[in-house]
């Protein structure tokens, strides 16, 4: 590919992954302990989906279509399966994520109807205890045998928390950070210490113990998506993986280097996952199709709250991160759309390009779309990896 602009530093960075002393991945069972990529998906946990339209397939966000997606996840041959947290939609005539059950009970019913896939769930630190957490998470690694993962959030839709009383006035957006960081450090040795003491300025443990151990040793896995500085460098230092979004594919591969040149720097490795939305039909036109009849439907007042709920309209940080700036177009995430070949070949290319160690993915009807991945993707995705060298 033609080279790209980016700092020195990055390069440099990039260079110094070829180093032997290179620190390895923590081994979790997954494609990339070997230098292979991970590809999972993001349940349809909320009504709605990840495409801000009334005119996309009905997600109506219940157990009973979680539970089949998750299981022709599986069937297909997926990583991972992770939902996250909502507590507050967005409004709008889709009422964008008014319903959303909540993770943790749905990932742990999962790991139960399931037996390969790693089960990932999402926890609000601002929300819970991080001894409650800990428990919560050895039990999920228990029911699930050992397949249990964490994605960490620190909380950023003020309304979310506020209608429960729940919101910290007093801390801004770092501080959460901060509190988060407390929050996963005590998790941590909760899982692997018999007793912790810990005096921090958001937690206060004594003498506290946390037992069963999760099954996985030495703990189980953890991700966030930090995309400001300060969240970033919590996801670094403290997980073992990083969501990663661009408003491009230049800002994608520039923002994934800069994650693995801070985990370098930190004398850590981190694998960098991207979001997804496929969209795929029978040629590259039917699938353009597709994506204009979504825009029709854009429900503009769904995106509002959805601003509204990250603080850029009337609250705090009055700044867009490449989330947001994606949502404008009504499709929550960056998107694949075409024909199974389409698809595979412009994967391939984000995740050489952008050196991704995985993609969670999102479809607009998930089990058709599962269906059809799993037929005419994953094979030719699997071999090219393999191929290239990773253990796919
Ligand atoms: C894949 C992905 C999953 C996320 N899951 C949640 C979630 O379940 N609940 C939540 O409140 N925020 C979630 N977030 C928001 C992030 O935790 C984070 O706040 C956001 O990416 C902005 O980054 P910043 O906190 O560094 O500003 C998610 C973001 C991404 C990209």
């Amino acid at each position: 590919m033609a080279a790209r602009p980016l700092p020195d530093m990055l390069y440099a960075a990039s260079e110094m992954f070829q180093d032997l002393d290179m620190p390895q991945p923590t081994a979790f069972g997954l494609p990339s302990d070997q230098g292979g990529k991970d590809l999972g998906i993001f349940l349809p946990i909320a009504n709605g989906g990840w495409i801000l339209s009334s005119t996309t397939p009905a997600i109506d966000g219940s157990y009973e279509h979680n539970r089949r997606v998750a299981l022709l996840a599986e069937a297909i041959g997926l990583d991972f399966i992770m939902s996250m947290a909502k507590f507050r939609g967005y409004g709008g005539v889709t009422e964008h994520w008014r319903s959303s059950l909540d993770s943790l009970v749905l990932m742990s019913a999962l790991a139960a109807q399931t037996e390969r896939v790693k089960i990932w769930t999402t926890f609000h630190t601002l929300l819970q205890n991080p001894a409650v957490a800990a428990k919560m998470i050895a039990t999920l690694d228990q029911v699930s045998h050992g397949r249990a993962g964490l994605n960490v959030v620190p909380g950023a839709y003020r309304g979310e928390f506020e209608q429960m009383g729940a919101w910290p006035c007093d801390l801004d957006h770092d501080q959460r950070y901060d509190l988060s960081t407390e929050w996963v450090r005590a998790v941590k040795r909760l899982w692997t210490e018999p007793s912790v003491t810990q005096h921090g300025r958001y937690f206060t443990l004594d003498d506290c113990q946390s037992e069963p151990k999760p099954v996985q040793k030495p703990r189980p896995f953890l991700v966030a998506a930090g995309m400001s500085e300060r969240g970033m460098r919590f996801t670094v230092e403290e997980t073992d993986a990083i969501f990663i979004g661009g408003r491009d594919d230049d800002e994608l591969r520039e923002v994934g280097l800069r994650a693995k040149a801070m985990a370098r720097a930190a004398g850590r490795a981190l694998r960098t996952y991207a979001l997804l939305i496929l969209v795929i039909e029978d040629s590259d036109a039917a699938a353009d199709a597709t994506l204009a009849r979504f825009r029709t439907g854009f429900d503009e007042e769904a995106f509002c709250g959805m601003l509204r709920s990250y603080g850029m309209i009337d609250a705090e940080a009055c700044r867009e991160n490449a989330f947001t700036a994606r949502a404008r177009s009504g499709i929550m995430a960056p998107h694949a759309a075409g024909t199974p070949e389409t698809i595979t070949r412009r994967m391939i290319q984000l995740m050489e390009d952008a050196a991704l160690d995985g993609m969670m993915l999102i479809f607009p009807d998930y089990e058709a779309g599962l269906r059809r991945f799993g037929a005419c993707i994953l094979p030719p995705l699997r071999a090219h990896f393999t191929h290239v060298g990773g253990a796919s």
